[in-house]
Order: C-alpha cells, then structure tokens, then sequence
C-alpha cells in the first residue's frame, strides 16, 4: 500500500461525464498535462501543454486507418520530444539562476533509450539552443552519434565497455573538433585509451565513472552500489589519477561519471548519489586534475502510474525538484571543498522520451466467465450437484452470502473431480458452471459498497473479470511489463463518454500465457483489472498504451515472429485544419521480413510450395488455375503486416466461454 499525495475522487458511474473518466483512469496524474481527455470523450495530446493545439488520438487513428495501415500502432507525437528536451534544460538553467550556480549545464541524449534516427534527429534539433548533445553506450551508437551530431559546443559522451575500434571512433571524433569525452569503466580501458590516443596521435578527452557506494533505489538497482559492473573504484579511481600523471595526461581528465540506475522512484537515492560523486569531483580536482564536467548519469525518473510516490512505476519528485536537487548539492559540496563549480552533465533518457509515444492496440473481443445470464433450470437428467448448486442460489441472501460462498466452491470442486472420472455429463457440468460463476457475480454485487472486502471475494471479483484479446504482442511492444513487471497507463483512447461497463484484463495474440497485461497503475496500489466498455460487434475498441517511448521501441523480441510495428509521426500544424499532419509512416515488419530474419529465404519458400502445387496438379487434387491463385496468395502473404487484419465494420467474432451453453 502506497501512501498518495491525491485522494482517490472515482466518481459513482451513474453520474458518468468525461471528468469522471479523467479521475477513474488518472490522465491528470500521469498526463503531465500533456494528455487528457475531449469533451468527445476521445484521449487528446497537447503535446506542448499549454503551449501549442490538441491533436485527438482518434482522429489520428481513423486517418491511419482510412490510409490502410496496419494495427498495433505506435503514434510519436514529434512536438512533445522537443517539449520534453526544452522542459529538462530549462529545468536545469532555472535551478542555476536561482541558486547562483557559477556554470552551466550540458545535457546529453543517451542513444539507448531510443535510437529511432527520426528521435535522435528531433532531440538533437530541439537541443541545438541548448547544447544538448548525446550519450553513446556501445560502437553502433557512438557511429550514428558522430554523424548526427553537429554542434561543437556539445558533448558526446561514451559509456560502455570499449574496444578498439571503439576508442578509434571516438578518437575521429575528437579529430572532427567535437568534445568526445570518453568515460573510463575499468583502468585497463584506461591504458588502451592511452595507447591509442597516442596511435592516433590525439589528445584525448577522458572521463572516469566512479563506483559510488550510494545504491539506486527501484527496478534497476543494480547499475550503482559497491557491487556495480561499471566504474572504478576509489583505489582504482587513485591509480587511474597516478597513471595519468605518469603519462603526462593529468590535463586529459575531464569528467567524473555516475550512474545508480534507470527510474529512480525516490529524490533521496538522488541527494545521497550526487553528494557522494560531488565529493568524488573535488577530491580529484584536489589531485591535479583539470576537470570541468560532473556527469550525473540517468534515473530521473516519470511518474507512470501518477501517484507522485517512490513506488516503482512512479517518481516523488518533480523534473523541477529533480534540476534543484542536483545543482545546488553539487554548490554544496563544491563550495565546501574551494572547488570550481563544474559543468553539470547529465543522461536523463526516460524523461525525455517516455511521453512522445503511444502505442494503440484493437481489443476485438472478450473471454467472460459470466457471459451466461440466462436463468438455468434443473431436469430430471441432471446430476444431482446440478439441484444443488441452483438450491444454493435460491438461498442465497445478504446474511449468507459468505456461506453460499464456499457452498458453491465445493459444489464445482467436486464436479469437477466426478467430471475427470467420468462421473459427471457435459450438460450437467456446464449448468453448474454457469450456476457458479452467476452465484459469484451475486456475491461480489452484494459487497459493493462495504467498507471491508474479504480478500476471496476480492480474488472472485478478479477472477470474474473479462479477457480482453488485444491485436499486439507484449513480447514486442511492452517487454519491460513482461520482464520486469513495469507498469505502463493504460485506457481506452475512446467512448470515454460513456462508463465503462466491464472490468478486464489483456490478452495478446501470441502463443503463450505470459503474453498478457494483469497489472496496472493505480493511485492506492496495483490494480488486477482495468475498467473498459462492452465490445459491440462490427465496431473497433481501441485502447491506448501511454508512455512508451522509452526502451519499449528497441528492447522488443520476435516472440511468434510478431514484428516491428507501424509507426506514424505526427506533427502540430495550426495551417492544417485538423490542427496536425502525419509527417512520416514507418511500416511495420512484413511476414518475408521477419521470417528472412530467421534465414528464411523468401525466394526458397516459393520454389518449396510451388513443388507441392506442381505435385497436387499432377495427382489431380489440384486444377492448375487453383494451384496459381493459391501461389498467388502465398506470396501475397508474404508482404503482409505480421499481426491480425482486422477490417472495420465486419462484425468481429467475439468467442465466450459462457456462450458455448446457449439453452440451459
Ligand atoms: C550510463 C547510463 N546513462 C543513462 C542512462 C539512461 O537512464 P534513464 O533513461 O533512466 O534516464 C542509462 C540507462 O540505464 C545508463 O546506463
């Protein structure tokens, strides 16, 4: 249980309106005001706040719809990058003002975050007033930094463990006149930088990312503390100074790094951080180094479930506090030591781009367990336990309810022991079923409202709630929420104007039983089911899954062959009449694409069911006009999206469990 700066202000669905919508799924705490919804009822993106127009999200989607793309789709909202990357350095230049801070900022854009070259060239643009520059954590990323990067004022830095040609790209860039800084993990990376600094004939710009006893706090802990496997530590940290001297190199040492984690949920894990590298910082500038940068690594947080709490999915602490906390520790210790203030860095990539996308999904139809309302009546054929259960239902009142409970419980326990010996017939089985799963539906109703819910009855409710089949792979699209049970907003980016009338879970469309969404924000706590609407036959139910540009876009497996997904980048534009345009549409992975990722050959496969048609012609169990249609199909098939087409207005057929016992 989360301790929360908001009251919890659900509003009783009777007097349903859009406000009512915003407080049941928190658009005002994750939304960072970038996200609301319309008085259509539709989920909208400001994506300049206040700033700038509103773009509703279904407009967006009917037009990628109306052009024939395929779903799931990824929506980047191209203005909210470069609003993100204003808000952190001016975040950072604010906090200076204020405390008097003698320096300046120069932020950097870790590449790992997202390397989509349409992000990177945004962050990059938006940044160029700034100063902003990138971050490099391996030679891939450090190749399309120095391309990318232009302005000479700002820095690349490059983490990760390096090789050769590692340290050789870096040393052209430094050639290019950039500020190249090359963060040292261990010393042995130290005395290959030097041994190629001096091949190249280049003076290089070094960095140390010391291993700071300070911990992170959240999911990704173990990128700082004692036990860390980045960084040096304090002796290591002594002879790294000494091999500088040695070498004549004491000038090249420019920047001391840290970094205790990604989504840091606590501003105290911060404080404590910053302090212990500030620390680090004077003490080597004591030993005869010209430093100038302090590199606070990444962890400033986003606040995904919008409870303002040090829970996991959340942050209790705002950018703004983020920029003060940091700058004016580092004056602290600085000051206190007689040290220059340095030049603050910092490798905040979650920030700025979490909010920027959208992945939008087609649920197109729900498993109910209580899809079977129908009144059940008992026959002479029946089980006896068929009598039972429905006796049970008739007796069922307020005061025993509890009772009725387990009654039932063991009703369709032990059917279900009789059913697996072959003691109990299939009618039988699915009346008590349907009795059991309306008896429950009963029960739950009966403690709406009651101020104690006993745990089983809130493990019923649970159990009672649909499974909403969603057009997307988790393994794909959410794999933080897969692997590490990080939580993303979630809600419907439409009939939002309506209550929703159904509380579900998701399902994907892969094979395997993790592929499923069954957690998801709350203010108090972790919710098991999200409030949704009936899915009405013929018409698309589309569901909204915010803040994924972070990690989500590149971490993604091809879990079933499920590939990349389509993307369109939308733009404001106050001349359009819409208000925006689609900049640019990035289609999705088509089935030759992915299956030639696993060395499938598309031109093979062809020749491999051309044979098979030519032998079905031959044994007369093909006309030849049938084998070329079905040719042209498999290949037809092999440029389609990998996902489910789904095609509006054909009514979608929803299977039900409940729905297989029609006339009891
Ligand atoms: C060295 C380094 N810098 C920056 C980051 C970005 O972190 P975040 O996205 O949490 O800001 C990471 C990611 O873990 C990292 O390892």
């Amino acid at each position: 249980m989360r301790l929360t700066l908001a009251a919890v202000t659900e509003k009783p669905k009777t007097d349903w309106d859009v406000e009512a919508a915003i407080s049941t799924y928190n658009v005002d705490g994750w939304g960072s005001d970038y996200f609301t919804v319309n008085a259509a009822g539709n989920a909208e993106v400001r994506p300049l706040q206040e700033g700038g127009g509103s773009i509703d999200i279904l407009e967006v989607v009917n037009e990628a719809r109306a052009r024939r793309l395929g779903f799931p789709l990824v929506i980047r909202f191209q203005d909210l990058l470069r609003h993100r990357v204003e808000a952190v350095n001016r975040a950072f230049q604010s906090a200076m003002t204020e405390f008097g801070y003698r320096n300046h900022y120069r932020g950097v854009f870790p590449i790992k975050v997202n390397q989509l070259r349409e992000v990177i060239e945004e962050i990059v643009d938006a940044g160029q007033e700034f100063h902003f520059g990138l971050e490099a954590g391996s030679k891939p990323e450090l190749i399309a930094a120095l391309a990318m990067h232009k302005d000479l004022e700002s820095l690349i830095v490059c983490n990760g463990y390096k090789d050769r040609a590692y340290l050789r790209s870096a040393m052209l860039g430094r050639r290019l006149g950039k500020s190249v800084i090359i963060v040292v993990e261990k010393i042995e990376e130290l005395q290959q930088t030097i041994r190629i600094a001096r091949e190249t004939g280049v003076e290089p710009h070094i960095g140390i990312r010391v291993r700071l006893h300070s911990k992170g706090s959240g999911k990704w802990t173990t990128s700082g503390g004692e036990d860390a496997k980045f960084g040096l530590d304090t002796a290591n940290l002594v002879a790294a100074s000494e091999l500088l001297k040695a070498e004549g190199l004491a000038h090249c040492l420019k920047l001391v790094h840290f970094h205790v984690g990604s989504q840091v949920p606590d501003i105290s894990t911060i404080k404590r951080a910053v302090r212990e590298a500030a620390r680090y910082y004077a003490k080597l500038s004591k030993l005869g180094h010209e430093l100038g940068y302090l590199d606070v690594g990444g962890g400033l947080g986003v606040d995904y479930d919008g409870s303002r709490t040090s829970f996991d999915s959340s942050t209790n602490y705002t950018l703004q506090e983020y920029a003060n906390d940091v700058v004016w520790n580092i004056m602290d210790v600085c000051d206190s030591e007689g040290v220059p203030h340095p030049a603050i860095v910092s490798e905040g990539g979650r920030a700025i781009v979490a909010h920027h996308s959208v992945l939008v999904v087609e649920a197109f139809g729900s498993i109910e367990k209580n899809a079977n309302a129908a009144k059940v009546s008992g026959a002479e054929a029946d089980h006896k336990l068929v009598a039972d259960i429905l006796e049970a239902q008739q007796k069922l009142r307020r005061n025993n309810r509890r009772e009725t409970l387990h009654d039932a419980q063991q009703i369709k326990e032990e059917a279900q022991q009789l059913f697996s010996v072959g003691l109990l017939d299939l009618v039988s089985k699915a009346k008590i079923e349907s009795v059991y799963w309306q008896l429950a539906q009963q029960i739950v109703t009966l403690h709406k409202g009651l101020r104690y819910v006993p745990e089983e009855v809130k493990e019923l409710e649970t159990s009672l709630s649909d499974q909403y089949i969603c057009n997307f792979s988790v393994f794909q699209s959410l794999l933080d929420h897969w692997a590490l049970g990080q939580l993303f907003p979630i809600m419907p980016i439409h009939r939002l104007d309506t209550a929703p009338d159904r509380n579900g879970t998701l399902v994907d469309i892969t094979c395997d039983s993790d592929g499923k969404i069954s957690k998801f924000i709350d203010l108090q706590d972790v919710r098991e089911t999200l409030p949704l609407h009936q899915i009405t036959n013929g018409e698309m139910y589309y569901l909204g899954v915010f803040m994924v540009g972070a990690y989500q876009d590149i971490m993604g497996d091809l879990h079933n062959l499920f590939g990349r997904v389509t993307e369109v980048h939308v733009f404001l534009d106050p001349d359009e009449e819409s208000g925006w345009y689609i900049e640019e549409i990035i289609e999705g992975s088509t089935i030759g694409q992915v299956l030639a990722l696993t060395q499938w050959d598309k031109i093979e496969l062809m020749r491999l069911v051309k044979l098979q048609t030519d032998a079905a012609i031959k044994s007369d169990r093909l006309k030849p006009n049938d084998a070329m249609k079905l040719l042209a199909d498999y290949e037809r098939g092999l440029t389609e999206y990998t996902y489910l087409s789904l095609d509006e207005g054909q009514p979608v057929a929803v299977p039900r469990n409940g729905a297989a016992v029609p006339a009891l």
